[in-house]
């Protein structure tokens, strides 16, 4: 077997069989085949696709370059969480807080930014003090005694995906059914909780356009993870704004905090209300996800969610003093805002332009080496729907540099469209996939 055939099998069309798929897998992930052929082979997977067999043997070939995690010492139904990328979306926290004040426990392993979108670890990171990275024998201990604990993507777990995604990044390969599938589901079945929640967008600030592919994905890795015994829903959810009005790091933890408090934006409110209903309902706190809806809501409502994420942040070594004091996050130096030319309705918000705007304001990374800005990102004053005027702020852009910020100010506006009717309003929660 040699990769030079495997390329071209697939480039004419045919479906590559399992021993194939799993020498490509091994021989990359042990560095024996190079990236210029592996590349060669993503992009005649994202041209010719892949059949459902070939990305189920996809997902087990890159399960097995992986350890699986043993958390079998966490007590209760332990429930995951993850979302295949967006602008804004900041609902990690707020789910995990909500479903674990209401006896989910939470062991989730997350990850960082990536192209336009943003990535929990890179957020939780600006909370003062706060580690992402724990010993396992930590991790279980917190999750036993708090319910919620957050850490980074080890080394050990996920290893084909780790240099899969960053050369998938860089060879414009990220948005392919297969690819986000087996991405997704082997570093989902790896981490060794007992469910899956899925929040699959679809939109201009996701990977999947259109509500048809993302309906596509969801039912997949709904099956997949079945499959391997998980109890794994889908919901699938419009991306075609960003979620909230924070994009960035710092401000998007603040925003996230505010929605525990029960003052955050109505659709990241709805989003992470929807999520942990059904956390709770498979975490089986629930008899249903509309019962689940019902505690969730109590736990916003009754701060208990708040104080889970207090715990939270302790429990990691975080300062939950940040909680009341946000001048405790990293301060922006810069600040750049962006005014409407005209009256109007905001008929659309580009997510990706923004998206894109917050990682070159500093808040993404640009290559994989970069670091990053925390106190960067983008602060939208008004969503779509809204009525604005001529000289009135659209949106807010921080950074500490200069010529940055003023440069993402200059992108983030070409995002708004204004129009003269207001637009329909588009429905958040599309479909949820059991
Ligand atoms: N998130 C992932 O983890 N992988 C993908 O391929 C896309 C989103």
């Amino acid at each position: 077997m040699n990769m030079y055939d495997i390329i071209y099998k697939k480039r004419e069309g045919h479906a590559l069989d399992k021993e194939e798929i799993e020498f490509f897998i091994k021989g990359y992930t042990d560095g024996r085949i190079p990236d210029y052929q592996a590349s060669a082979l993503l992009m005649a997977i994202f041209f010719q696709k892949m059949n459902k067999d070939e990305t189920i043997a996809l997902t087990r070939a890159m399960m097995a370059t992986g350890e699986v995690a043993d958390l079998s010492a966490i007590r209760g139904v332990k429930v995951d969480k993850h979302s295949t990328g967006g602008v804004g979306d900041k609902t990690t926290l707020i789910v995990g807080s909500l479903a674990a004040s209401c006896g989910v426990p939470v062991a989730k392993m997350s990850g960082r930014g990536l192209g336009f979108t943003g990535g929990t670890i890179d957020k939780m990171e600006s909370i003062p003090g706060l580690r992402t990275t724990l010993k396992s024998e930590e991790f279980i201990s917190l999750v036993n005694k708090v319910g919620l604990s957050v850490i980074g993507q080890t080394a050990q777990t996920a290893t084909a995906d780790k240099k899969l995604y960053a050369l998938r990044d860089v060879t414009a390969t990220v948005d392919d059914i297969s690819l986000i599938t087996s991405s997704i589901m082997s570093k989902k079945l790896v981490s060794d909780s007992d469910a899956i929640v899925l929040d699959v967008k679809f939109g201009n600030g996701a990977f999947m356009d259109s509500f048809e592919d993302a309906c596509r994905l969801g039912e997949l890795m709904v099956e997949i993870g079945k499959d391997e015994g998980k109890n794994t829903v889908a919901i699938i959810t419009d991306m075609n704004q960003p979620l909230g009005y924070a994009v960035g790091n710092s401000i998007e933890i603040i925003e996230a905090i505010e929605t525990l408090k029960g003052k955050g934006p109505k659709d990241i409110t709805e989003l992470s209300l929807t999520l942990a209903a059904h956390m709770i309902f498979v975490g089986e706190k629930a008899a249903s996800p509309e019962e689940g809806l019902k505690k969730a809501k109590q736990a916003l409502e009754n701060g208990k969610a708040l104080s889970k994420l207090a715990e939270f942040i302790e429990g990691q070594g975080g300062d939950p003093k940040v909680i009341n004091k946000y001048s405790l996050f990293p301060q922006p130096s810069c600040i750049s805002k962006i005014y409407s030319h005209e009256d109007g309705f905001i008929g659309s918000i580009e997510a990706k332009t923004i998206g894109l705007a917050s990682q070159h304001s500093g808040a993404g990374r640009v290559t994989k080496e970069d670091s990053i800005d925390l106190a960067a990102g983008i602060l939208l004053n008004k969503k779509v729907g809204d009525t604005v005027q001529a000289r009135e702020l659209l949106a807010t852009v921080y950074g500490n540099d200069h010529i940055r910020v003023d440069k993402a100010a200059l992108e983030a506006a070409g995002a708004f469209n204004i129009q003269s009717s207001k637009p329909q309003s588009n429905v958040l929660v599309k479909r949820v996939i059991q």
